[in-house]
């Protein structure tokens, strides 16, 4: 097994899930971990786990086996010292007599999943990701507990926000997807909901303000992912884009978005980026039931002899989803989405 990418909570549940299923049913089996992620298995780093390994980390948060991130793009690129990164990958594989590789990551993690399928070898995927942009699932293991952990923030901030009549703005992770961003900020009441997908106007989010204040409302809160675009920004070239932000003074979109506010407004604007918390802590409840299920699942997996599969969840089964299906591509938010035509109808703005 091999822990690869970003971590997330609930790691720890999903191997746990895996390895009890296998150990129920049988009593011959040998398990390695691949210490880093990618890094453990191209560098022969791994240990023997036995099943006092796996006690007592269903409610851990983090991974047991480290992770680290090893780029997609420079997997077939030789590492420092020249040496093949994706033979070696296959010569600790086969050295190690392995019957099967189990790999927990999220987008990158599962191109190099499906490039080592391509390459020959038994491959079984579990998606995490606090992200939820796995494509073949609806649900990555890490969501809801980053979610949970990200409502707390902006409900943290609401009561502030309400006693000094201020514009508050809560970063919110997810890459380059509004999944989070939309659930906290629809489970934290935010007034203005920023994403991605949906580039936005700064003019319609000085008049989702000024709105709230002729109301009688002091304050407003805005849930901006990190990966939110100005409609101006959105209609640039890559280039274009990657040029202009050279000489981008801003940390982060979020402080554009507040500075532009308070020029506009004249109000008080404050930011706040709970950052790499979304991630850590314990898994909520929910993740840990759900990632002990899938990897259950992938336990069964194993024990039926079938490859090359992540184990995902579509309307509320736990699925067999071809690996190849699932590599290299992103679900995001659609604009249509029943979801933001709902956080809409309740006065939600999305700045479009
Ligand atoms: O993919 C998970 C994630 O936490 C994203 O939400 C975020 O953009 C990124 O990882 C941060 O990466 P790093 O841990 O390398 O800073």
């Amino acid at each position: 097994m091999l822990t690869s990418g970003g971590d997330c909570q609930a790691l720890n549940a999903a191997m746990r899930g895996v390895v009890k299923t296998i150990m129920n049913c049988s009593d011959d089996v040998e398990i390695y971990g691949f210490l880093e992620g990618y890094k453990g298995l191209i560098y022969g780093k791994f240990k023997m786990l036995t099943s006092s390994d796996f006690s007592g980390i269903l409610t851990k948060g983090g991974t047991i086996l480290g992770s680290s991130r090893v780029p997609f793009k420079t997997i077939r690129e030789p590492d420092a010292n020249g040496l093949d990164k994706v033979e070696a990958m296959k010569q600790n594989y086969y050295k190690l007599q392995l019957d099967c590789l189990v790999i927990l990551g999220g987008n990158g993690t599962h191109k190099t999943a499906n490039l080592l399928r391509e390459e020959g070898l038994n491959i079984i995927t579990l998606p995490k990701t606090i992200d939820n942009d796995l494509w073949g699932t609806d649900m990555t293991f890490g969501f809801q507990s980053a979610v949970d952990i990200a409502t707390n923030a902006i409900d943290c901030i609401h009561t502030t926000a309400e006693s000094h009549g201020r514009v508050f703005i809560v970063e919110v992770m997810g890459h380059k997807v509004g999944w989070l961003t939309l659930n906290a900020g629809m489970a934290g009441g935010a007034d203005v909901i920023l994403i991605p997908e949906i580039p936005y106007d700064i003019d319609k989010i000085t008049e989702a303000i000024q709105k709230r204040a002729d109301r009688g409302s002091r304050f407003t809160i805005l849930a901006v992912a990190e990966g939110a675009i100005s409609k101006e920004d959105a209609a640039l070239s890559k280039k274009e884009y990657r040029e202009k932000q050279k000489n981008n003074p801003y940390p982060s979109v979020s402080y554009e978005v507040a500075a532009k506010i308070q020029e506009k407004t004249g109000m008080e604007v404050r930011v706040t980026v709970p950052g790499h918390m979304q991630r850590g802590g314990s898994p909520c409840p929910y993740d840990r039931v759900f990632a002990s299920r899938l990897g259950s699942e992938a336990g069964r997996l194993i024990l039926e002899g079938q490859y090359g599969f992540m184990v995902g969840y579509r309307n509320r089964e736990v699925v067999r989803v071809p690996l190849e299906d699932v590599a290299g591509k992103l679900k995001s938010v659609s604009p249509d989405a029943s979801i933001v035509q709902e956080a809409k109808a309740l006065g939600i703005s999305f700045g479009d």
